[in-house]
């Protein structure tokens, strides 16, 4: 039986992954290469949604990429593409749009939350029609399931409803994904705040871990990392929220148990603890960054590597936009 298919994205709009993208998408899409036929996208349409600098959005798609290879996507396994080498992309999310309600992109409650940001005024159309763009990403590869956060869970519902919208209207055509929620590890919060997730529009760059720092950095910020009140070493969300999110960093990386973990520090105070989860953070990324940067000074193989991701993507979304193109009733090319 053929596996089952999955299909992700992630925006190319940081000069690094942090690590709540790492433990809560990266790591985990590199485990679901083993069982699933999967795409992995870098959504550089996406990224333009907000205003973008030209030079940084072509740096930061070859650094995602190349994070993306580095934390493990076997190419021969994988498909890594970049969304915009795929024109279906485009064509088929204007095919969605117009069989979207107003009413129904109104409600996508990311898009009220980002645009509040700008001011509603001055978001742009595209911010407001992202989720039927990533409908698009999602139903041109005709995906069975989707890896996503849990903040993603509404966007998936509206491609299924747009998936199905069409299927009825014209006929069967699109696979209707599952959505597939990753772990909860996106409970990884800002090092400086832990009542925020950690993520790169949150604080300062001291509440975030790159994975392309260096050692230095990164040990820095885990020793300086709000700590709660008392000296244990115990795993309290609500009054020790800034241990606990150490706890979960040092057990999602080495793999032990929180409890196991509690056991170990018991009555070692605050500063053997952020030694080891320091230590942890460098182990993991080192070899990561080291092999992004090697990826990173030859941009000819690289780019080589995604045009051979595009072109077995294009296969696909050909493929599926051939159907949409005749049920909806656009004339054949003579
Ligand atoms: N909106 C997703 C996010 O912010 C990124 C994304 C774009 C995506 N297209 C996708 C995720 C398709 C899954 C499938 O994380």
């Amino acid at each position: 039986m053929a596996r089952p298919r999955v299909l992700s994205g992630i925006q190319p709009t940081a000069d690094s992954f942090h690590l709540g993208n790492y433990l809560g998408a990266v790591r985990q899409w590199v485990t679901l290469q083993e069982t699933h036929d999967a795409f992995y996208c870098v959504v550089d349409l996406h990224a333009i949604t907000v205003p973008t600098e030209p030079d940084a959005l072509r740096r930061r798609s070859r650094v995602a990429a190349a994070q993306l290879f580095a934390a493990g996507l076997d190419p021969e396994r994988s498909t890594v593409f970049v969304q915009s080498h795929v024109r279906e992309h485009t064509e088929l999310a204007w095919v969605l749009i117009c069989l979207t309600g107003m009413g129904e992109a109104a409600r996508m409650t990311q898009f009220k939350d980002k645009s509040a940001k700008f001011g509603e005024s001055a978001a742009s159309v595209g911010l407001f029609t992202y989720p039927i763009l990533q409908a698009a990403d999602i139903l041109l590869y005709q995906a069975d399931r989707v890896p996503v956060g849990a903040d993603q869970k509404q966007h998936l519902e509206l491609t299924r409803d747009l998936g199905q919208r069409f299927n009825h209207r014209f006929g069967d055509t699109f696979t209707l994904p599952e959505p597939y929620i990753l772990k909860e590890v996106e409970k990884i919060t800002d090092l400086q705040d832990p009542s925020a997730k950690m993520s790169k529009s949150s604080s300062s760059p001291a509440g975030i871990l790159d994975v392309l720092e260096q050692p230095g950095p990164l040990r820095k910020k885990v020793m300086r990392a709000v700590t709660d009140t008392g000296s244990e070493v115990l795993f309290d969300e609500e009054n020790k929220p800034g241990i606990s999110n150490l706890l979960r960093i040092q057990s999602a990386l080495t793999g032990t148990a929180i409890p196991d973990l509690v056991n170990r520090y018991e009555g070692q105070g605050y500063g053997t603890f952020k030694k080891d989860v320091a230590e942890a953070v460098v182990e993991a990324f080192t070899p990561i960054r080291e092999r992004t940067e090697k990826l990173l000074s030859d941009e000819t193989e690289l780019d080589r590597m995604l045009a051979v991701g595009a072109r077995r993507a294009s296969e696909v979304a050909r493929q599926t936009m051939e159907m949409v193109r005749d049920r909806v009733g656009f004339l054949p090319l003579a």
